[in-house]
């Protein structure tokens, strides 16, 4: 039997090329030798969302981001979280086996503590339970995700393994999958690409904005005939990642002569960048004219997700005792 690949994206913001490179495009990859099952975490998203069409929208957003990049629906089950209730039935009987402690440590509620934020919802405080309802109720066995969920699939691990000790053999046991060579994609100002962080590359502008972000990409301030280091500057960082390993060597020996302006590397950066993102812009633009074909899919998606969820959502009430 095929090994089942889990992983969901939250509609919290434009899609961008560090989610492409670092969840949709190694779960695309996987989805070939696994079964895929790829959801939109929308209750995740109301974690920080407060505005009922923009979230609307940005399920759409991410649901035609996914199928732009090739996922097929009729191979893999693509669904948004809240059209599956019984995750969230799950998430309740999980909490019950997450202690305080575990959760103090998660990064995404640490965080909001540390930065001093006025209001911290139960909601973000009990985000892991939530994802990993998500994870188990598909007995999923790879999650593929960004080094940054590594924490929350383990918090996963942790209490499916409670549950089990407790009452026997009920949850399957997930394992993370963290694509190394793309763990970290950084953003335009150097730090790992994030909503949060407003430093984000989106996926499908149309080529002038693309080129106008990139070149707006932070760099040391060495002029056009000093020498520069590849291995430290972030224009070269994202150029690797579509490069091949000749355009890479070639582009770095110029770094190091000197005679390059940071400039003329942000337009190769650009040029390669476009290529490979101009075929999914236009299908992008093409479902997103056509909202009732995505939601057609996702409904289709949650039918299928429903019957194997169900399914384990039987196993543990029964196990539970309910
Ligand atoms: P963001 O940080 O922009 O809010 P999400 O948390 O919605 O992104 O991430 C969705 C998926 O994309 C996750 O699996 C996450 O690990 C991955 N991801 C996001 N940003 C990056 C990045 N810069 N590099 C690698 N993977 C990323
Ligand atoms: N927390 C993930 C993120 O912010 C999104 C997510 C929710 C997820 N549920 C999941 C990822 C289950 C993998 C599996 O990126």
């Amino acid at each position: 039997m095929k090994r089942r690949a889990l992983t969901g994206i939250q509609p919290s913001g434009t899609p961008h090329v560090g989610n492409w490179l670092g969840a949709i495009e190694p779960a695309l990859a996987l989805s070939e030798s696994c079964e895929g099952y790829y959801f939109i975490a929308s209750y995740h998203a109301l974690t920080t969302s407060r505005d009922p069409e923009l979230l609307r929208q940005r399920i759409l957003d991410v649901a035609a981001t996914w199928l732009a990049l090739g996922l097929d629906p009729t191979k893999t089950v693509l669904w948004t979280q809240q059209d599956v209730p019984e995750v969230t039935e799950l998430a309740w009987i999980l909490s019950c086996m997450a202690s305080k402690g575990l959760l103090d440590k998660a990064h995404a509620f640490k965080d909001a503590v540390t930065k001093g934020k006025k209001f911290v919802s139960a909601g973000l405080y009990t985000y892991p339970i939530l994802m990993a309802a998500d994870i188990l109720a598909f007995d999923s066995d790879l999650v593929p995700v960004g080094r940054d969920q590594k924490q929350h699939v383990e918090m996963a691990r942790d209490m499916a393994q409670r549950l089990n000790h407790v009452y026997g053999e009920l949850l399957k046991l997930p394992e993370p999958l963290i694509q190394d060579s793309v763990a970290v994609v950084p953003g335009t100002d150097g730090q790992k690409m994030s909503k949060s962080y407003s430093n984000t590359v989106p996926l499908f502008l149309p080529p002038k904005k693309l080129r106008k972000v990139l070149m707006s990409i932070k760099t040391d301030s060495k002029t056009l005939e000093e020498a520069k280091d590849p291995d430290t500057c972030t224009v070269f960082a994202l150029y690797k990642l579509f490069a091949t390993a000749a355009q890479q060597q070639d582009l770095a020996a110029r770094y190091r002569q000197g005679g390059l302006g940071y400039g003329h590397a942000k337009q190769e950066l650009f040029v390669l960048m476009n290529d490979r993102l101009a075929s999914p812009r236009d299908r992008y633009n093409e479902l997103m004219a056509r909202p009732d074909d995505i939601r057609d899919i996702l409904t289709d998606g949650a039918l299928r997700a429903r019957v194997t969820a169900r399914a384990t959502l039987d196993r543990v009430r029964g196990g539970v005792g309910l």
